[in-house]
């Protein structure tokens, strides 16, 4: 069993250490031409990405918001040499437009959105996201939530849950595991990360034909599922979009595949192309009546940009990460889609 690490308080070297940013130089080139402008960094984290775009100009101003009171109080302190150029937002970033209001905006020029878990919450014992350190399973990264992973393991009904593990974990093996660990529960509560890995491991016996951990994808399957990571995604993405100045760019990060393809289909809708119509183009001014698809971005990565091997090498954390960005098309009718190409195109 792994050792957890020690609490470190509020101490801005231990974030630096312990999360390490994925793809940042990529990040930092695509946001570049919005460094004179306000960017929301919807995940900020520890601020590893939002450190990177602060020192990148002395003129951007990054609105960093995260649900995880600890990880922003970490990000807080470490960036608190940029003074008021960084503005720390305790909240779900899917009420962007709210936060946005709150501040006196309506757009931005830049929207970063790093998916998924922080080796700050994964690496913390009693946070009870991962099944290499023994701690109670929670898994809430903003603990303001009531639902913890153990009330799910414990309460759901066997068919749930092997839909939810199923679904969220795309875990072969589903109907299996969520016997087990109806069995287990039968005996007494499940409480720990550990002792849920045991289980998991037991129903799935001598069949691990892969590197990864065979608790893996149960743990991803209860941790979207408790963070509700998966719903109002798509809205979100819409929100964001809406909420981008012209010229503007986003950038997504995911983890998974289940985050990447939706990010993948809604940003294709945004292209304006639909299926209702077969793959036309639309303007913005003129939206497909049935399903609303217009060219409201101009993608900045035809093919999702992964890290590379060095990177996986130095980080393996980032060996699942998919980049993927846009550029907000001008909604005025005199702006010609070839002349936002060319602008996107442009460094
Ligand atoms: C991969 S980490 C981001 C790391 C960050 N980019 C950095 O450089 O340190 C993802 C973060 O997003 C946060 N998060 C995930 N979903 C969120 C949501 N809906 N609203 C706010 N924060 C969220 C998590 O709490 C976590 O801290």
């Amino acid at each position: 069993m792994r050792q957890p690490l020690p609490s470190w308080g509020s101490n801005p070297d231990a974030a630096r250490a312990w999360h390490r940013p994925v793809l940042v130089r990529e990040v930092v080139e695509l946001l570049r031409p919005c460094l004179d402008g306000t960017i929301v960094d919807c995940t900020v984290g520890t601020g590893g990405h939002a450190e990177a775009l602060l020192r990148a100009s002395g003129h951007v101003r990054v609105i960093g918001i995260d649900w995880d009171e600890e990880a922003l109080a970490l990000a807080r302190e470490r960036l608190r040499p940029y003074g008021d150029r960084f503005v720390p937002v305790h909240d779900d970033f899917k009420h962007l437009a709210e936060i946005l209001a709150r501040q006196g905006l309506s757009t931005v020029e830049g929207i970063l959105v790093d998916l998924g878990v922080s080796s700050l919450q994964l690496e913390r014992a009693e946070r009870g996201f991962s099944f290499q350190f023994e701690g109670p399973l929670d898994m809430r990264m903003d603990r303001r939530r009531t639902v913890t992973a153990a009330d799910l393991v414990n309460t759901l009904s066997e068919r749930d849950l092997a839909d939810l593990i199923f679904r969220y974990g795309e875990e072969p093996a589903a109907r299996r595991i969520a016997r087990a660990i109806v069995r287990a529960r039968a005996q007494r509560p499940i409480r720990t990360t550990m002792e849920l890995a045991e289980i998991v491991v037991r129903a799935v016996g001598g069949r691990r034909t892969t590197r990864i951990h065979p608790a893996t994808r149960t743990f991803q399957a209860l941790r979207i599922a408790v963070n509700e990571e998966l719903s109002g995604l798509e809205d979100f993405l819409d929100a964001a979009i809406e909420r981008l100045a012209p010229g503007g760019r986003l950038v997504l990060i995911s983890f998974h595949s289940l985050e990447d393809r939706v990010i993948k289909h809604r940003l294709r809708f945004h292209t304006g192309r639909c299926d209702c119509t077969r793959w036309t183009v639309r303007r913005e001014a003129e939206p497909c009546p049935q399903c609303g698809a217009a060219r409201r971005i101009v993608l900045l990565t035809r093919r999702a940009i992964r890290p590379s091997e060095a990177e996986v090498r130095e980080n393996p954390r980032a060996r699942s990460a998919k980049l993927r960005a846009g550029v907000r098309c001008p909604m005025s009718r005199e702006v010609s889609e070839d002349q936002v190409l060319a602008r996107a195109a442009s460094p």
